[in-house]
């Protein structure tokens, strides 16, 4: 549930009028909604209440400062893939203990990093990884707390690229590959093996996938207990799906049920989840105006000041994300192309869409873009990107403030 509604003939976030933060702030503009960034960690947290349990928020689906603190208020850890990613969570006092480092290719300076501020632990994804990981350590004279990342080969039934727990994904290593990393990390004096970590995809719609991930890996740490490692964490990642249009995905207090059930003997071990787009996608949409309208011999086309450099979402992934109008007027919907002022016909928000017979200057919410939108995000184009918008309540505050032609060459000789 979010806080984006219909009163009164137009769209409302919380106590705020889109309408007057388009006019305050200009478009494109991403806005925000706390209570609903509020209400979506929460339900994860609930959802985990009976075990020991940390919630990571995944940064890579917003990474914007202000709503990492916000999360880190709530007691959120969070999952983080680059040396950026830390910055951005110790900028935002995310505390280091709640800190998981996942990704196929850290690079020897993120992993000095992540040792210095003394994260909770690397997820880490191949034996040079680990062995990397361990070299750097000893020099530092620390130990690094460690997971292995499994590919439990589980079909996710989801997009394929952002499949990533099937055998012929990059991620992760086979549970026969993970028992030799296992054995070198307790090996290894300054590498501590401390959990079993697995993502096997985004945007999941049914709970079958997790649950046969989760039997995998525990299955696979009795086998690790017998061979003398003890494993105290269990990291099942992300990838819960959130409703775009018609999908009913599970809640987190369905995901939270199974894992209970099926962890049964188990409960000694804490659960991380490091879910991103449930928690943030339908708290946040992106807000664009209409410029042109175009009428050619094969198509209606809407023009508008947000584009594939904005959201890249529909272009890569063929996402469908909802569009209405901040202030909807009876028309007759006629079928269009919503699309951006990039010069590419890749730039498109919504192909083959039933919308009302939209004018120039009315402004458009593009739903369900809080997670992957801004941070996706780029200059193409040398479009300076869209400004940031936190609402609480009757109060806006500028998250992230719009970008303008200095900053698109501020960083060139
Ligand atoms: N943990 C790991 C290790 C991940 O790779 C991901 C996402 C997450 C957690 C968070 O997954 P989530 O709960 O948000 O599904 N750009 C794509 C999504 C890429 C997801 C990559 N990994 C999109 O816009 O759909």
């Amino acid at each position: 549930m979010d806080y984006f509604d219909y009163r009164d003939g137009e769209l409302w976030v919380e106590a705020v009028r889109i309408k007057d933060l388009a006019n305050r702030f200009g478009t494109p503009l991403y806005v925000y909604s706390k209570k609903t960034l509020v209400r979506h960690f929460q339900a994860f947290d609930t959802a985990l209440k009976g075990l020991k349990h940390l919630t990571c928020f995944s940064v890579k689906a917003n990474g914007n400062v202000n709503l990492l603190r916000l999360m880190g208020g709530l007691g959120a850890g969070v999952d983080i893939v680059s040396g950026g990613e830390l910055f951005r969570a110790l900028k935002a006092g995310i505390d280091p203990k709640k800190i998981v480092f996942s990704g196929v290719g850290k690079q020897a300076h993120e992993i000095r990093e992540a040792l210095k501020t003394d994260i909770l632990m690397f997820n880490v994804e191949s034996a040079q990884e680990l062995e990397r990981i361990g070299r750097i350590a000893a020099e530092m004279n620390t130990t690094a707390r460690v997971s292995i990342r499994i590919n439990p080969d589980v079909d996710p039934k989801t997009h394929p690229y952002i499949s990533t727990g099937l055998k012929k994904n990059k991620f992760g290593l086979d549970v026969l590959e993970a028992t030799g990393a296992y054995l070198l990390a307790k090996a290894t004096p300054s590498v501590e093996p401390v959990g079993i970590d697995c993502h096997i995809g985004s945007q999941l719609t049914q709970l079958g996938p997790f649950v046969e991930a989760l039997k995998k890996l525990l299955a696979f740490a009795d086998r690790l207990q017998s061979s003398g490692v003890d494993i105290r964490y269990l990291d099942l990642g992300g990838g819960l799906g959130i409703t775009y249009s018609e999908e009913t995905p599970p809640l987190p207090a369905d995901l939270g049920r199974s894992i209970a059930e099926t962890l049964a003997e188990r409960k000694d071990l804490t659960v991380i989840l490091e879910p991103g787009r449930a928690i943030a996608g339908n708290a946040g949409i992106l807000v664009t105006q209409v410029l042109y309208t175009k009428k050619t011999s094969a198509k209606n086309f809407v023009i508008v000041d947000a584009a594939m450099n904005d959201l890249v979402r529909p272009s890569l992934y063929g996402a469908f994300h909802r569009i209405g109008e901040v202030t909807p007027r009876e028309r007759k919907p006629i079928l269009v192309d919503v699309v951006g002022p990039i010069c590419e016909s890749s730039d498109f928000l919504a192909q083959d869409r039933l919308l009302p017979a939209l004018e120039p200057g009315e402004v458009l919410a593009v739903f369900s873009t809080g997670a992957y939108g801004f941070s996706m995000s780029s200059q193409y184009n040398s479009r300076p990107r869209a400004a940031e918008v936190i609402v609480d309540g009757d109060q806006a505050t500028l998250a992230r403030r719009r970008e303008t032609y200095n900053d698109l060459i501020a960083l060139e000789s």
